[in-house]
């Protein structure tokens, strides 16, 4: 595996709309392992391949499967889930939306409130390219909304209210 750059505003890749993966290769393989070494690395939750460069529909996200347990003695061992999803696409969105503060890989050094569906369903592929369809809610789902942003050239700072450069190192970058 191999670490890939991530690439940051203004890199035009970032406002491209990626296009559809038709090939699920050994070079897909490749490059998905990649994008879950570099968003580890990072460190980060979520990646979309065009944040590494590359205008393709491709996303990876993990994050702890239950929340509340983050910060307590239970996180070492609270399982991660890990997400590679091809092609995806949000199919159904809840009526409730939730506003929160959100920062990306791709813009250093800033937080912004940007309000999200709390729940959507999201149809894409496997990395064997075989269907799959996830029902997300919360925190998960507020990921893959702006993952899949990525995909469409939408940056977090497009759809934000206010946006502002905090003191803390941003966690959670996505
Ligand atoms: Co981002």
């Amino acid at each position: 595996m191999t670490l890939r750059t991530i690439v940051t505003t203004p890199e035009p890749v970032l406002r491209r709309k990626a296009r559809p993966v038709t090939k699920f290769d050994d070079k897909l393989q490749t490059l998905i392992d990649d994008m879950v070494e570099t968003m580890r690395e990072a460190p980060g939750v979520g990646l979309a391949a065009p944040q590494i460069g590359i205008s393709e529909r491709i996303i990876v996200v993990e994050y702890f499967e239950n929340e509340e347990d983050e910060d307590s003695e239970e996180a070492e061992s609270a399982p991660k889930k890990l997400y590679a999803i091809i092609n995806p696409e949000i199919t159904r969105t809840s009526p409730e939306k939730e506003v929160a503060p959100e920062g990306c890989l791709s813009i250093p050094g800033l937080l912004g409130e940007v309000e999200r569906h709390l729940g959507v369903t999201v149809k894409g592929q496997n990395r064997r390219g075989q269907p799959v369809t996830l029902k997300l809610k919360g925190w998960v789902a507020r990921i893959f909304q702006h993952e899949i942003d990525h995909l469409n050239g939408v940056l977090f700072t497009d759809l934000a209210t206010r946006v502002w450069k905090p003191e803390e190192p941003i966690e959670d970058k996505v």
